[in-house]
């Protein structure tokens, strides 16, 4: 089955939440909880606050921990008279190796739009690193039966002039925004019909072998108890997680579906 060859993804996106301390606690936890077949079986990632990338970059370097480090956003320009803003290049030089992009509390509170997160794709891919490139419908427009053309518009925006090749790299998050934070997850049924809509725009836009290349994730009330009810899915490649990737027991239980 073609999603068989598509390696999972757990990343685990803490949002606002621990500090630096907090940070490495819930990693050595994490890893202590994890075996290396684990991370053989999916690719294992932990999203934390800036604040805490260096502390984290240190601890994974020096136990030799084969998780993956994630930022929540970046700007796209490589350095300049941002204030307050993080580069790529400066994310690359503490070895992140994907950058959550778009994700919908972003376009909601900061503003962010298409447009911007197509930039940040760009400049996050410019510097080797996997952007997980986040899309989905808020209720109102799941409700007017506009779901497909949301993911698929965000799909093209996000996407605009980004080569294939660096397509098949990337990675989309499908967030449903009424999903998030809820406790009310998507059916396992209904997220993948959209993951299948916005693989649809990728072969569309690529062809087929980018389109069976790309990793496409599942977000919105993640947690142990339905992971592996989503990953039976065939076109879900993975979970973005949220409140329980804050725990290190009930995040390991995720990366851990299998089982
Ligand atoms: P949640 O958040 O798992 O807490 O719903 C997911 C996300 O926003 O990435």
């Amino acid at each position: 089955m073609a999603r068989r060859s598509r390696h999972p993804i757990m990343a685990g996106n803490w949002k606002m939440h621990h500090n630096h301390l907090e940070a490495i606690q819930v990693v050595q936890k994490l890893s202590y909880r994890l075996e290396l077949k684990d991370y053989d079986e999916c690719d294992v990632v932990v999203c934390p606050a800036f604040t805490a990338l260096r502390s984290i970059q240190t601890v994974l370097d020096a136990d030799n921990i084969p998780m993956k480090l994630g930022a929540q956003n970046c700007h796209w320009k490589d350095d300049g008279a941002y204030t307050g803003e993080v580069s790529p290049p400066m994310l690359a030089k503490l070895n992140v190796s994907h950058v959550i992009v778009g994700h919908s509390e972003r376009r909601q509170y900061f503003g962010e739009t298409d447009e911007t997160v197509n930039l940040k794709v760009k400049a996050v891919l410019k510097h080797a690193m996997t952007p997980i490139m986040c899309v989905g419908e808020s209720l109102e427009e799941r409700e007017a039966g506009e779901t497909d053309v949301r993911v698929d518009t965000q799909t093209r925006g996000g996407f605009a002039g980004v080569k294939a090749a660096d397509a098949a790299e990337a990675v989309i998050a499908y967030e449903p925004i009424w999903a998030i934070g809820t406790g009310r997850n998507a059916t396992p049924e209904d997220a993948n019909a959209t993951i299948a809509i916005i693989r649809r725009t990728v072969r569309e836009l690529y062809g087929a072998a980018t389109a069976d290349a790309i990793r496409i994730l599942y977000g919105g009330s993640v947690k142990a108890g339905n992971i592996s009810a989503l990953m039976a899915m065939p076109e879900i490649d993975g979970g973005l997680v949220g409140g329980a990737s804050l725990d290190p027991d009930e995040f390991a239980r995720v990366v851990q579906y299998r089982k």
